[in-house]
């Protein structure tokens, strides 16, 4: 009787296995692709790339971690240039500064807080750190969300992670126009 109940069941235990296993061969990791080039990399092209010191690489990473990655950054800055990489600007003043501009109109609890005041250009200091922005077209004024703001400035700082630059914010401005501006040192 044992070998009987054992050639019926044999069958059947093999194919139990067989399916248990399929999926695991079929979710093996693939080979990994390599990276593809990030869309700043194209910048780092025109700033030599052999003047790049290391801290560049890792404040990037810190940052990469830090922040989740805007999806597609070329719809948010263009033109952007890293200025003077040493130019030492301390993280909490730019980013208090980022949120005086426009006079603080942008600040706020207000989900839709957005630059008012038909302003063609503004300035924000806040310890280290200096914003400036001016509209590209000088009949489009300044009209940018803050989170549209929030944006640029990190599509910007995600290019140049250290120190001074210059980009332009698009649809900042009335009418989708575009909105230069500078970060400095103090
Ligand atoms: C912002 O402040 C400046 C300087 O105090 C002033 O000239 C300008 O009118 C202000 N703009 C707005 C929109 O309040
Ligand atoms: C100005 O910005 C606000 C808020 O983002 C937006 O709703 C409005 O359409 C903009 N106005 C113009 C003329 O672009």
């Amino acid at each position: 009787m044992f070998p009987k109940l054992l050639t019926t069941l044999l069958p059947l235990l093999l194919l139990l296995l067989l399916l248990t296993l399929t999926p695991l061969a079929l979710s093996a990791p693939t080979p990994p692709t390599p990276p593809k080039p990030r869309w700043f990399e194209t910048y780092s092209h025109v700033a030599r790339r052999a003047i790049v010191p290391q801290s560049y690489y890792e404040v990037l990473h810190i940052r990469r971690q830090q922040q989740h990655p805007l999806t597609n950054p070329r719809s948010i800055v263009k033109d952007v240039v890293c200025l003077d990489r040493k130019a030492h600007i301390v993280a909490h003043d730019e980013a208090a500064a980022s949120l005086q501009i426009c006079n603080g109109s942008i600040a706020g609890t207000g989900k839709s807080q957005y630059c008012q005041g038909g302003l063609k250009q503004t300035e924000a200091r806040v310890g280290t750190a200096v914003f400036r922005l001016k509209s590209v077209n000088e009949r489009q004024s300044i009209n940018v969300s803050r989170e549209r703001w929030q944006q640029c400035v990190w599509a910007a700082r995600e290019a140049c992670p250290t120190g001074a630059l210059k980009a332009v914010c698009l649809g900042g401005a009335r009418w989708g126009g575009g909105v230069g501006f500078e970060l400095r040192n103090a």
